[in-house]
């Protein structure tokens, strides 16, 4: 069987265009994927995989309404795909093996380009060897600006993600079988940007943004700052317009894999004090996953200062027609293995959606788990039948939560909804964007043992 054999969608024929190379991208440098080391605790961590042989991938930066171009070259002996969460993208352009290209081989070259509608935090990662190659450290976060710039003295992004590692600091396997059939395999050591604690200067007295990414393949963050001057105002990219509380140490913020959150933050006064955000770990203290230190004399900034971000121009679904899909999200009935194509299989199936595991990434002969009209307004209604906790990712579409059965939910718009034990939420979406959008858990070990589908837009 050859590559190309396995395409399933509609978006397949443009996403096989950047095919090998064929230099669509003169004057913009190739992101290339390849082996790195790196000391992510004490010793040099070997096996990693990056966008440099010794550094995190970088944060990519654009700007909203402009083009951007991003040859990914792959200089790995595996296939790769190269995926841009969050932005309502072009079908082609989203980097998912099978149902929008082709995977790029050893020394191949696919070029991206797109141009982000939307401003906001977001961020990427391989969609093709997923769990091997998220979890050796292929997570980068891209920030898309706005087009008028909020008034922000600097900015912050932390990316946060586990690494499972061994006393000598190399890789231990990314997962367990008996992780992957429960809340997922975490990793033992946390991280910000692959550091520790880092440490980042910003003017005593400024307005820093805090962009939050939590890249993990497994872990749901649990977050709050130690200060009070400081504001949600994104939430998953998007500008948040409802108050939104602060978390506390009581009631930290949960940011599930694949979820990002911006907080405007005012850097206390005095040098040498910090701005610390602080992660809750399972039997331990909350730990500081990173500390921005004030330096220098203070700038004296207000947070009401800040011009609030503007909108991005998702359209507003019309609740009043909109047709009702239903999504179970459980265990699968089947036991079958799932086929092996060249993205990587964990060798199970444990999950399902809506009773279907999805068959592996050479899925063949796959239907959407539903076909949405476009320009339509949808309620999709998402059950969790399982004791686990799942982020729910949407690609290509924004959607907004409506209610839920277990609490009260912020109308925040988002892509990825992290559902509670036996949470059923209904969110609602205008199907804008044409394409087979990938539909999946993002505790990757889910995603790779059934919990993934698509839903077809027309
Ligand atoms: Cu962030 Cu389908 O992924
Ligand atoms: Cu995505
Ligand atoms: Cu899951």
């Amino acid at each position: 069987m050859k590559r190309r054999e396995f395409l399933l969608g509609s978006g397949a024929t443009a996403g096989a265009m950047g095919l090998g190379g064929l230099g669509l991208a003169a004057g913009a440098p190739e992101l290339v994927v390849q082996p790195a080391s790196f000391a992510l605790r004490g010793q040099m961590t070997s096996g990693m995989v990056s966008l440099s042989p010794n550094a995190p991938p970088p944060v990519l930066y654009g700007k909203q309404g402009v083009d951007m171009r991003l040859p990914v070259r792959n200089t790995l002996p595996e296939y790769t795909a190269m995926h841009w969460h969050g932005l309502r993208i072009p079908n082609g352009m989203d980097g998912v093996p099978y149902l929008t290209q082709v995977p790029i081989g050893s020394e191949e070259v696919f070029d991206y380009e797109f141009t982000p509608p939307d401003a906001g935090t977001y961020w990427y990662h391989p969609h093709c060897m997923t769990m091997d190659q998220m979890a050796h450290g292929l997570t980068g976060v891209m920030v898309i600006a706005e087009a008028n710039d909020p008034g922000f003295d600097s900015e912050q992004v932390v990316n946060l993600r586990d690494f499972r590692l061994d006393d000598a600091d190399q890789f231990l396997p990314a997962y367990t079988a008996r992780g992957a059939a429960r809340a997922g395999t975490f990793g033992n050591v946390q991280t910000a940007n692959w550091l520790t604690e880092p440490h980042y200067e910003h003017a005593a007295g400024s307005l820093v943004r805090l962009r939050v990414v939590n890249t993990d393949t497994t872990r749901i963050y649990k977050v709050h700052l130690n200060r009070s001057e400081v504001r949600i105002i994104a939430w998953d990219g998007h500008p948040v317009e409802v108050e939104v509380p602060m978390p506390s140490a009581d009631e930290p913020l949960l940011i599930g894999p694949g979820q990002r959150v911006d907080f405007a933050v005012k850097m206390p006064t005095d040098e040498g004090q910090t701005v610390d955000l602080l992660a809750k770990f399972p039997g331990q203290k909350h730990r500081a996953m990173a500390r921005l230190r004030a330096v220098g004399a203070s700038v004296a900034r207000d947070l009401r200062e800040l011009r609030p971000l503007p909108a991005n121009l998702a359209a507003k679904p019309d609740l009043t027609k909109a047709e009702v899909h239903e999504f179970v999200f459980g265990w699968t009935p089947e036991s079958g293995q799932p086929n092996n194509g060249f993205c990587g299989s964990l060798g199970y199936n444990f999950w399902s959606i809506n009773r279907t595991p999805w068959p592996g990434d050479a899925a063949q002969g796959v239907g959407p788990l539903a076909t949405l009209e476009q320009g339509k307004s949808y309620v999709l209604r998402l059950r969790n039948e399982s004791p686990n906790l799942h982020p729910i990712h949407l690609h290509g579409l924004v959607f907004v939560p409506l209610k839920s059965n277990l609490r009260r939910l912020p109308p925040l718009l988002t892509d990825t909804m992290l559902l509670l034990k036996d949470e059923v939420v209904e969110i609602a979406l205008v199907a804008d964007n044409p394409g087979d959008w990938a539909f999946h858990c993002h505790v990757i070990e889910h995603q790779k043992t059934g919990l993934t589908g698509f839903i077809r837009v027309v």
